[in-house]
């Protein structure tokens, strides 16, 4: 086991923020970033770790928006554990307030066992804004899926295609305006998970130029492969893609969802990983509803990200680590102890080598299944070292972590960066409620109010 450093100096990387970039050294000392600036001079402090950062990035480490560990699910349970990889109003109000959780995924889909209706999603909705947390949606209509799959199976369809055949992209796009139009009768914000289809996303992208606060978050398997997997020969293979919304077979889809993710239509990135392996896939050997829903995705997020964004030349290092780690911060008000290299910033630091490359495999990844939805894939873009709170936990290969390390961040209500814009309309409605109610009862009208104009009336 390496040793632990209390001290760490990262020399002469180019330190990436979401918002600039510069040349510059970072200190850490007991896990925290104390320093950030060109050539520091610290003298020699004891057990001074130093980390030769040329040539490479320094970045703020990713932030998963989106896994499933150790979940219950289908009648098996994922396979990745915290170590690998609502119901009642009261419950969401004693979580937010007492165990720092801001944020609830309701689901839209999953008919009998998850899926609510409009009513519960308002109500929903309506009790995340009364306790200043973000509502998630998983945005499938599952009545249409529940009768789409039952025409499929009637049809003889029973293979991974007939998850997809099931639920076309407007099964996707309809719950997601859908999710949109209640969370706006609220004023709620709204985060819409695993972005898959052009549909949705253009959904979201209009619901965004109307002005609603409505988040997107697009997904390593969405913006890295396609639904076309649904129809390989093999049934295995097929079978590992099966997730919902489900991968589209449009082989545009990845590129389309990375446009909209650079220009902010779309906004952050997560994985949902839920990874089940072949045998607990076979459960569904027979009839595809029953093949566990789930991919991975949490160990090659960001370099499916940097090979799909940045090497493609669409995207820049800034907005990389926006998607990948700022925005999320932002969102879940986590900012700017995670998200962010800066004085006072929790020491979680990814040095990223931009020219290395790897070729992603079942055969060589830490997932605990064996199946790898991006096989083959060539990333260019390295983590070569990660340092969590502090800790360098993996160097060239190697790991340095030991199970029960990771921390719970509790995260506090009402996140400024969703909740500003909401509050104020909130005020705009209760000045006109009042104006209105003045009005009822015979005051005098206030014309500069009412008509915000000047003197003149
Ligand atoms: O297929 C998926 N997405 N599995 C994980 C559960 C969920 O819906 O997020
Ligand atoms: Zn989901
Ligand atoms: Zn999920």
């Amino acid at each position: 086991m390496a040793p632990l450093h209390h001290r760490i100096l990262i020399k002469g990387g180019r330190v990436v923020n979401d918002d600039y970039s510069q040349l510059a050294d970072v200190y850490v000392e007991d896990g925290i970033v104390r320093a950030v600036g060109p050539h520091l001079q610290l003298g020699a402090p004891a057990g001074l770790l130093v980390i030769d950062a040329c040539n490479r990035l320094v970045l703020p480490g990713g932030i998963d928006t989106h896994t499933h560990m150790q979940f219950p699910f289908m009648g098996t349970q994922s396979k990745d554990d915290f170590y690998q990889g609502t119901k009642v109003k009261e419950e969401m109000r004693i979580l937010a307030e007492d165990k720092g959780v801001n944020s609830f995924k309701m689901f839209m889909a999953y008919k009998d066992l998850y899926m609510i209706g409009n009513c519960e999603l308002y109500a929903a909705f309506s009790q995340c804004k009364q306790i200043g947390a973000i509502a998630q949606v998983h945005a499938e209509n599952g009545d249409l899926i529940a009768e789409g799959a039952k025409k499929m199976l009637a049809l003889g369809i029973t293979g991974p295609e007939g998850h997809e055949l099931c639920r076309p992209e407007e099964v996707e796009a309809e719950a997601t305006l859908r999710a949109i139009t209640i969370a706006n009768a609220v004023n709620c914000p709204l985060y819409v998970v695993h972005v898959m289809s052009k549909s949705a996303a253009k959904v979201i992208a209009n619901a965004r130029r109307e002005g609603k606060v409505v988040y997107g978050e697009p997904i390593a398997a969405s913006l890295g492969t396609d639904g076309t997997h649904y129809w390989h020969k093999e049934w295995h293979h097929a079978a590992g893609y099966v997730m919902g919304p489900p991968l589209r077979p449009d082989p545009s889809t990845p590129d389309f969802l990375m446009n909209l993710l650079v220009n902010d239509d779309l906004t952050v990135t997560g994985t949902d990983n839920c990874t089940f392996d072949i045998c607990q896939k076979a459960l569904g050997k027979d009839d595809f509803t029953k093949i566990p829903n789930g991919v991975n995705g949490v160990e090659d997020r960001m370099s499916v990200i940097w090979e799909k964004g940045v090497h493609s030349g669409k995207m820049d290092e800034n907005r990389f680590v926006a998607v990948t780690s700022t925005n999320a911060a932002k969102i879940f008000n986590l900012y700017p102890r995670k998200g962010r290299i800066a004085v006072g910033s929790d020491a979680d630091i990814v040095i990223w080598d931009p020219k290395a490359t790897r070729t992603i495999s079942a055969k060589t990844h830490h997932h605990a299944n064996n199946f790898n939805i991006f096989e083959g894939m060539i990333c260019h873009g390295l983590p070569v070292v990660t340092i969590s709170r502090g800790k360098v936990v993996y160097e060239d290969g190697v790991f340095n972590v030991t199970a029960g390390d990771g921390k719970y961040v509790t995260r506090k209500p009402f996140p400024e960066y969703v909740y500003k814009r909401i509050k104020q309309r909130d005020e705009q409605l209760l000045g006109k409620y009042v104006l209105q109610k003045a009005w009822e009862s015979g005051e005098p009208r206030k014309p500069s109010v009412m008509h915000g104009a000047t003197g003149d009336q």
